[in-house]
């Protein structure tokens, strides 16, 4: 059993009877998905799980989850979900994939949003590995790169072979590196205020936990004292 697989043992066995569960997507959310289906068919729950993804709904089905859609829910029990990156104050960066608005829509949505990660995801700082994905317009990603570049950012359209990325919601992506970084918080609140942008990969005051596998065992991480949910 590797980190990601370990990880995600253990945040399954925290789900209780009758819990409302959003899916992430990524590999490490996948290996959520599948051991929640069996403890879901071993101990006989009775769970309902909301979708952060197609490829999360198609994994969730493949397993036998009762899915429930998005538009359906007013809250969820818990959100589990990867990282790409995770910073000591537990901000996060996602977004790697096509879906970063239903994710922080389940992940706000949520009363707790476990985190689930190795140690290679753990930095000092947003941005220390990756850029920072920003969902924009179509028609807009002109003006949001002259945006970007005045706050000190270096844009790039990401690329899908010859053509342009775009994202389940029909958005473009602009991956940004800001040299030097922008504190977490500073830069959520920046990339808040720019007209044009959908949403972006900084996952401010979300995380109430962050579960991190290494060694052969999981660290809890809770983002108040005292937290076990
Ligand atoms: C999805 O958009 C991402 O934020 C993933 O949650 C993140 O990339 C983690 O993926 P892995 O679990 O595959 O490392």
């Amino acid at each position: 059993m590797n980190d990601k697989q370990r990880v995600a043992e253990h945040a399954a066995q925290r789900i209780k009877d009758g819990m409302i569960v959003g899916l992430g997507t990524g590999s490490t959310a996948n290996f959520f998905i599948e051991a929640l289906a069996r403890r879901m068919y071993d101990e006989r729950l009775k769970l309902w799980a909301v979708a952060s993804s197609v490829v999360s709904t198609i994994k969730a089905r493949e397993v036998g989850l009762p899915l429930i859609g998005i538009e359906q829910v007013e809250y969820l029990d818990v959100y589990v979900d990867g990282a790409d990156e995770v910073a000591p104050d537990l901000t996060l960066l996602k977004g790697r994939g096509a879906d970063l608005v239903r994710e922080k829509l389940l992940a706000k949505a949520s009363k707790a949003f476990w985190v689930l990660i190795d140690r290679s995801k753990q930095v000092e700082y947003i941005g220390q590995k990756f850029p920072i994905p920003i969902e924009v317009m179509p028609f807009a990603w002109s003006l949001v790169n002259n945006s970007l570049m005045a706050i000190g950012g270096t844009p790039q359209l990401r690329a899908n072979g010859d053509g342009l990325f775009v994202t389940s919601h029909g958005s473009l992506v602009v991956d940004t590196l800001f040299e030097p970084a922008i504190d977490g918080k500073t830069l959520n609140k920046l990339l808040n205020d720019i007209p044009g942008i959908v949403e972006h990969g900084v996952f401010c005051d979300l995380a109430t936990a962050i579960f991190c596998g290494h060694d052969g065992r999981v660290d809890e991480r809770w983002a108040f004292s005292g937290g076990t949910e």
